[in-house]
């Protein structure tokens, strides 16, 4: 039984004479100890989704069931107490700048039954556990924001949360800081057990922290499954432009477009993206064209990564080939769950020019 299940969401904002679905027909299960990533661009209904987890955001339509319980049929003190097992990490800290550190971190415990002995010891193992010692007296503007985020994740565990819950709490940092703040997400999710749903529009955010992701798009989920599922076998177009923005294809894709070199080649149907995963890396793909097909084959550009243990594939490729010979190399690699696709650098070039 999943510990979060969401049943056929739907969220209905009306305004004066505006009636906006932020979110329609969502449904998603998410076990405990999973790190679930949402993925979606601005204004894909992810922080209203999620608000809805701890009824922050009441749902026009459909259930919310946390630990087989409907949340819906709570009373305000139930609520109460659902809120404190749900930490949440909002996207703009907002830690309250009155306060030091180690009160904002203190502050969720009020009214709570700890005693103030239990409160003083974990505000400093919380401390330590997001690298702030020292910062204890420090006001929020005395900090940068990776710390701020630190002292944001540190306060959304005061209450020993099951559940963690971040919106986009990695967007306003440079890289490094990102990547520190995922490690610590990703002790939390790992040596606490905590669950995480994790919002983002960074692909490369879901691919290092988390084991399943839901993509969104105007309100509803367009694709969902294992990270695994959806990096090696992605449905939809927007799933595909997401996928390519963390292994540098469509940045190869770009570049090449702008090479009038590789622009003729392709109006030739000769570049070829080549897509694999798992045991086909074994295989000596290029070699194989050579010796069975005569065809000889150009390494353009290539990409071999890990998601879950499993190497997966994408090289841009140019072949010289008949093009019937072309059908049965297809037909051949296709066999081998290798995927050929035709690249033309004409067409990528508007749709490139479209976005832009
Ligand atoms: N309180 C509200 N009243 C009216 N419309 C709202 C409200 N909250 C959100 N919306 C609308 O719902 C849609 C989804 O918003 P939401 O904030 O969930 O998107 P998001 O995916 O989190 O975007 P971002 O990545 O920019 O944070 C938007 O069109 C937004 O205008
Ligand atoms: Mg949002």
């Amino acid at each position: 039984m999943a510990q979060i299940s969401l049943e056929h969401i739907d969220v209905t904002f009306k305004q004066k004479h505006q009636v906006s679905k932020a979110v329609q027909d969502v449904s998603l299960q998410i076990e405990k100890g999973d790190a679930y990533g949402i993925v979606g661009y601005s204004g894909a209904g992810k922080s209203t989704l999620v608000r809805v987890i701890n009824h922050l955001q009441k749902p026009s339509a459909g259930k919310v069931i946390i630990d087989n319980k409907d949340i819906d049929k709570f009373s305000l003190a139930q609520i109460r107490q659902l809120r404190k097992n749900i930490g949440f990490i909002f996207q703009h800290f907002n830690l309250m700048n009155a306060r030091t550190i180690e009160d904002n971190i203190l502050y969720p415990m009020v009214g709570t039954k700890t005693s103030n002995e239990e409160r003083k010891e974990r505000v400093q193992r919380l401390i330590n556990l997001v690298g702030l010692n020292g910062k204890e007296k420090f006001y929020p503007a005395q900090l940068s924001g990776g710390q701020k985020q630190r002292v944001a994740i540190a306060r959304a565990l005061a209450n020993n949360p099951q559940i963690l819950i971040s919106d986009e709490a990695t967007s306003a940092l440079d890289p490094k800081t990102t990547q520190a703040i995922l490690q610590l997400l990703k002790k939390i999710n790992k040596e606490l057990g905590v669950t995480i749903v994790l919002i983002t529009h960074e692909m490369d955010v879901v691919k290092s922290l988390c084991n399943k992701v839901a993509v969104m798009d105007t309100g509803k989920v367009v694709e969902k499954g294992s990270i695994l599922e959806v990096f090696s076998n992605p449905k939809t177009q927007l799933t595909k432009d997401f996928i390519d923005t963390t292994n540098n294809v469509k940045e190869a894709v770009d570049t090449l477009s702008a090479q009038e070199r590789f622009v003729e080649l392709s109006r030739n149907q000769q570049l070829f993206r080549l897509h694999y995963i798992g045991a086909s890396t074994e295989t000596p793909i290029i070699i194989d064209l050579y010796q069975k097909f005569g065809a000889v084959a150009n390494i353009v550009y290539g990409n071999i990564e890990f998601i879950s243990n499993v190497p997966l594939g994408n090289l841009i490729i140019e072949i010289d080939a008949e093009e019937s010979t072309i059908k049965e190399i297809k037909e051949y690699l296709a066999s081998k769950d290798v995927h050929l696709t035709n690249i033309n650098l004409d067409q990528e070039k508007i749709r490139n020019s479209k976005e832009g």
